[in-house]
């Protein structure tokens, strides 16, 4: 979500860990593989020594002319700025139908049947290849494709005529919310004139929404804490909600994590009594639902049918084990739901494996042959943590093109070990496991483990008893195809103190090394605190998966170009550079190149969200920075920090902004690199309630301010994905 006002305070991100922690090998990507097997001979040999960087055989000869590009300059207009050397057009946008019997969008609030409708707050997105036929899967394809896209959230005043209905909530209402949140597959396919369009009436095309009928798989299969009245076994459980960041995994299917869900669902004021202030009340204050919390949007409030019903989770029934009512529905949330969009019928998979929290994306480190798969993934809220999943099964190439891409999906993340990250002050850390095993787990005085089960679903609280180190954040993760280093985005920290003054605080250390005040348009300056995020660079023990240590610096450190280099624009950053909130974040396994993407609340007075381009260096191209602050108390607090080289002009560059009140998120290409899909997550979200029947007023109009659509340039604004291409045909970021 975009945080929009002075505050730069997400109030749908909020933190509640309270605890008190301190604070080459055979590479053998499928992906690269394949390509190389395309190219054939020694172009396709020599690009996979590179590292597969190369689109095309006649280009594998060539230099490499990445970063070709005019970096684009700050913007607050209502549109979407690309270099002047690129275009862009709209591909689907919320509301769009996904079959013909459904009809053309409205987009004045009387539109029904999101069932079939592209769902809104497009976000984390991964494209899967088909032959040009679109008969058959070809992960290489780039003129035929699947879509798959997160619709993360709602602005929820534009889905209706007059904005949205107190509660009780009319079932009218909650009848269209649901559905248009989840997952769509779209079938997309390049036309005559090189521009990408999206089949209508593809039998491809499919939604995943929260009513969609899902497995729950990987160890708390079963489980007692899975118990619900729709699956009295814990062994199937509905839908997905607040999908936010993606993973792509090496067999062809998508991971979609599920980010803030805990604020879905209502508990009664009496319920911790209800439930007897059993072990389960720990859980939920944990993950952010004390007794008596709100529903985001009410839902429960709709009426006694089950769909609406299952939101309240408070203790209602009899029962000892909770099969009569929806008191554990929490639990099947929150978890990395794997997807094949290639099958449409296919039930998607709740991976309890990879761990309970607000998943971001999940990033799969570098192929090794016969060593274990890793999947590296945040924990997005203030002061929670960073996890890696290593599989017991190891690699094999075979596996990358199989029959049954959900069962392979099994054999890797139904079995493993769940780790999370404790950084040192000297840029070492470690990855501990979070195993029933650990005294410190087994023996915790905050909550009582059952299980192995028991640990992945309350995976924060199993972290918090092994001391792992709190973070600004952690949003999106990527791997650096070049070099198999980890980046991660920490996007901001208003949490992040000198002075700790409560639970909710922590302190600057080493991998959260700012605290500094912003004044955003122009105001007074706010509370401190890492106003502007930065980036995390980690290299693994050896370089493999399953290692149990790593290095790490900070790759990158948002900041608004000017601010002090000494205590904030620790990476120099400038006009053409600067950026504040990075959440989105992805390398093109075509070029190499990486993508970060902001979510930004605290520089939007100076331009809205955007996406920048960079090449970095490798861990350790730079040097350890000194911080020193005044406590207080008088007394001096000293952090020092291992910071990557500031980038140079050629290897960082801004490349896109967006409307006005988006996030950019989600970013994906054509396995030929020339078609990049981008999305922009709701524009013109700020718009009151009040306003919702007054145009003049929207903040934004896109995408209708550029034709697209009905509604024309007053039209109310839309999440929508966009297509890139070079004015040349050529590479994206060449
Ligand atoms: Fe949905 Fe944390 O970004
Ligand atoms: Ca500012
Ligand atoms: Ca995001
Ligand atoms: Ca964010």
């Amino acid at each position: 979500m975009q945080q929009n006002d002075s505050s730069w305070t997400d109030a749908d991100e909020i933190g509640h860990n309270d605890t008190p922690n301190e604070t080459f090998h055979a590479v053998l990507d499928a992906r690269l593989s394949r390509r190389s097997m395309l190219l054939g001979g020694l172009g396709g040999t020599a690009a996979v020594a590179l590292g597969g960087l190369v689109p095309t055989e006649a280009e594998a000869k060539v230099t490499r002319p990445w970063m070709g590009f005019k970096p684009v300059a700050k913007s607050v207009a209502d549109m979407v700025s690309v270099p002047s050397t690129y275009s862009f057009g709209v591909l689907i946008a919320v509301g769009d139908p996904l079959r013909d019997a459904t009809p053309d969008y409205a987009n004045n609030g009387t539109d029904t049947d999101f069932e079939w409708r592209s769902g809104d707050h497009h976000d984390g997105m991964e494209y899967f290849g088909l032959s040009d036929d679109g008969l058959s899967a070809d992960r290489m394809g780039s003129n035929r494709a699947l879509l798959a896209t997160n619709h993360e959230a709602l602005t929820d005043q534009f889905l209706h005529v007059n904005g949205v209905s107190a509660r009780p909530r009319p079932v009218s209402e909650s009848l269209k919310e649901i559905p248009a949140h989840g997952i769509s597959v779209v079938e997309i396919q390049r036309q005559a004139d090189g521009n990408f369009k999206y089949l209508r009436n593809s039998a491809y095309n499919r939604r995943i929404t929260p009513n969609t009928p899902a497995v729950i798989s990987g160890p708390a299969r079963g489980n007692a804490l899975m118990k619900t009245v729709y699956s009295p076994t814990g062994t199937t459980c509905r839908g997905t909600i607040n999908n936010c960041g993606t993973g792509y995994t090496p067999w062809g299917t998508m991971l979609s994590g599920e980010e803030n869900w805990a604020g879905y669902f209502f508990r009664n004021s009496n319920d911790n009594t209800a439930r007897g202030n059993d072990k389960s009340v720990a859980s939920f204050t944990r993950y952010g639902r004390n007794a008596g919390s709100s529903s985001r949007h009410g839902w429960e409030t709709s009426g006694s049918d089950d769909q609406f019903r299952r939101f309240d989770i408070s203790k209602t029934g009899t029962s000892a084990d909770g099969s009569d009512d929806y008191r554990n529905e929490m639990n099947t949330f929150g978890y990395m739901l794997e997807v094949d969009p290639y099958s449409a019928n296919s039930a998607p998979v709740k991976r309890t494996g990879l761990g309970r929290f607000a998943h971001e994306s999940a990033a799969f480190a570098r192929l090794v042959e016969g060593r274990p798969l890793a999947v590296y993934m945040g924990d997005d809220s203030r002061n929670e943590y960073m996890y890696k999943f290593v599989s017991n099964a190891k690699w094999t190439a075979a596996d990358a093109y199989p029959a049954d891409r959900l069962a392979t999906g099994s054999k890797y993340l139904d079995k493993g070990k769940l780790y999370v990250a404790k950084f040192n002050a000297d840029g070492t850390g470690a990855w501990v496991e979070l195993t029933i095993a650990n005294p410190l787990i087994a023996g915790y005085a905050g909550y009582a483990f059952a299980d192995q089960a028991d640990v992945l679903v309350n995976a924060r609280l199993a972290a918090d008893a092994v001391g792992a180190t709190k973070m600004d954040r952690p949003e999106w993760c990527a791997t650096n195809p070049n070099t198999g280093e980890i980046f991660y985005t920490l996007t901001n920290n208003s949490n992040r103190k000198v002075d700790v003054t409560s639970s909710s605080q922590s302190q600057v250390d080493a991998a959260n090394p700012r605290s500094y005040s912003d004044s955003y348009n122009g105001g007074a300056a706010g509370s401190p605190g890492n106003v502007n995020g930065h980036i995390l660079r980690m290299k693994e023990r050896d370089n493999l998966p399953g290692a149990l240590t790593f290095r790490w610096d900070v790759y990158l450190f948002g900041a608004e170009a000017g601010s002090d280099l000494s205590k904030v624009n620790l990476s120099s950053l400038t006009d053409n550079t600067d950026l504040s909130s990075p959440d989105g974040l992805w390398f093109s396994p075509t070029t190499g190149i990486c993508w970060i993407q902001t979510d930004d609340g605290a520089y939007t007075d100076k331009t809205n969200c955007m996406m920048l381009a960079a090449l970095p260096g490798t861990l350790g191209d730079g040097s350890v920075k000194t911080l020193t602050y005044t406590k207080a108390d008088g007394s001096t607090l000293t952090v020092q920090t291992p910071v990557g080289a500031a980038p140079i002009p050629e290897k960082l560059k801004r490349f896109l902004v967006g409307p006005v009140d988006c996030e950019i998120t989600g970013v994906c290409e054509t396995p030929d690199g020339k078609t990049m899909f981008v999305n922009i997550q709701h524009p013109g979200e700020s718009i009151s309630q009040a306003n919702v029947a007054n145009p003049a007023a929207y903040t934004s109009h896109f995408p209708g301010n550029i034709g697209y659509g009905a509604g024309g340039a007053m039209a109310r604004p839309r999440s929508a994905t966009i297509v890139i291409r070079k004015n040349d045909g050529g590479v994206i970021g060449s």
